[in-house]
């Protein structure tokens, strides 16, 4: 892949589009044919800024994980355009879009998606071993990302010998231990009480506020969403309300044509 896909043009982004990181603009996805086609994202125009905490609500079935699929390029819409600091993801190869994940993006998950029979230290590592990060230096990483989600002492447990929450926090160390500009979290306490979900939400906040990370959340639970500071909600595939900081935030999305163009000729200057 050529260095600018690896690499997108953050600078480019960040100063013409105000700190742009996401734009999706007209996307659809559709699965399925004939009696059996479901649309579920029917266009949906969305901006998100670098540095931003974003919750996405809405009824089950409403395009919530489709759409965060998409954004976190594990799936592809059927049409529209989504741009990822600049460069336009729907001109890169399955490759390409691997690279941009692992090198950018970080998932969790509701089920915590961990491997069973392995530590908590191992799990974390993975990332970095498939970044072919040195055994000793992604050792050292893994430690302190775990100990960043309070789980030193707890590196040689396996996911069964945890609870819930530790594993979420395992989870969790694995996302970030590679240091992603963006985390994509799907109901991440979808399956924890309330004590565990307000500690993962407060773990979450400080990630967002002291390392920058953006976070993109889904969640049913609106004490949850409270934490971010937008809230987006979803309903039949599209963005039914949009609010931020309380605020309603509806001409942030709709990239107009003067910027469409700049973004044109920015995504021809960094892919060719
Ligand atoms: N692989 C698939 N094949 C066919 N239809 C699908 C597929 N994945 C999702 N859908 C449909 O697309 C729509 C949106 O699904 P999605 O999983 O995005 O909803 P959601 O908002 O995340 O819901 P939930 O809150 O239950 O997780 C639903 O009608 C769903 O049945
Ligand atoms: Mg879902």
């Amino acid at each position: 892949m050529n260095k600018s896909a690896q690499q997108p043009d953050t600078e480019q982004a960040d100063t013409e589009q105000g700190n742009s990181l996401i734009e999706l603009s007209g996307i659809t996805r559709v699965y399925g044919k004939g009696d059996a086609t479901v649309y579920a994202l029917r266009g949906i125009d969305l901006r998100i800024n670098d540095g931003e905490f974003v919750a996405v609500m809405g009824a089950s079935g409403s395009g919530k994980s489709t759409c965060m699929n998409i954004m976190g390029c594990l799936d592809t819409s059927s049409s529209g355009s989504y741009f990822f600091k600049g460069v336009d993801v729907g001109k890169l190869s399955r490759n390409q879009r691997a690279l941009l994940r692992r090198n950018y993006l970080g998932f969790v998950f509701q089920g915590y998606n961990l491997l069973h029979r392995t530590s908590a230290l191992e799990n974390v590592e993975l990332p970095l071993m498939y970044r072919g990060i040195s055994p000793a230096k992604r050792r050292l990483q893994a430690m302190q990302a775990l100990e960043i989600v309070g789980l030193k002492g707890r590196e040689s447990h396996s996911p069964g010998e945890l609870s819930g929450g530790q594993q979420q926090r395992v989870a969790i160390a694995r996302a970030i231990v590679s240091e992603p500009a963006v985390l994509l979290a799907d109901e991440p306490t979808g399956n924890l009480d309330s004590e565990y979900s307000h500690e993962i939400m407060q773990l979450l906040t400080r990630f967002n506020r002291e390392q920058k990370i953006t976070i993109i959340m889904i969640t049913h639970e609106q004490d949850m969403a409270e934490y971010a500071d937008r809230i987006i909600k979803f309903a039949d595939g599209a963005v039914e309300s949009d609010i931020k900081n309380g605020v309603l935030n509806n001409t942030n999305n709709q990239i107009t044509d003067i910027e469409r163009e700049d973004i044109n000729s920015k995504q021809q200057r960094s892919i060719s």
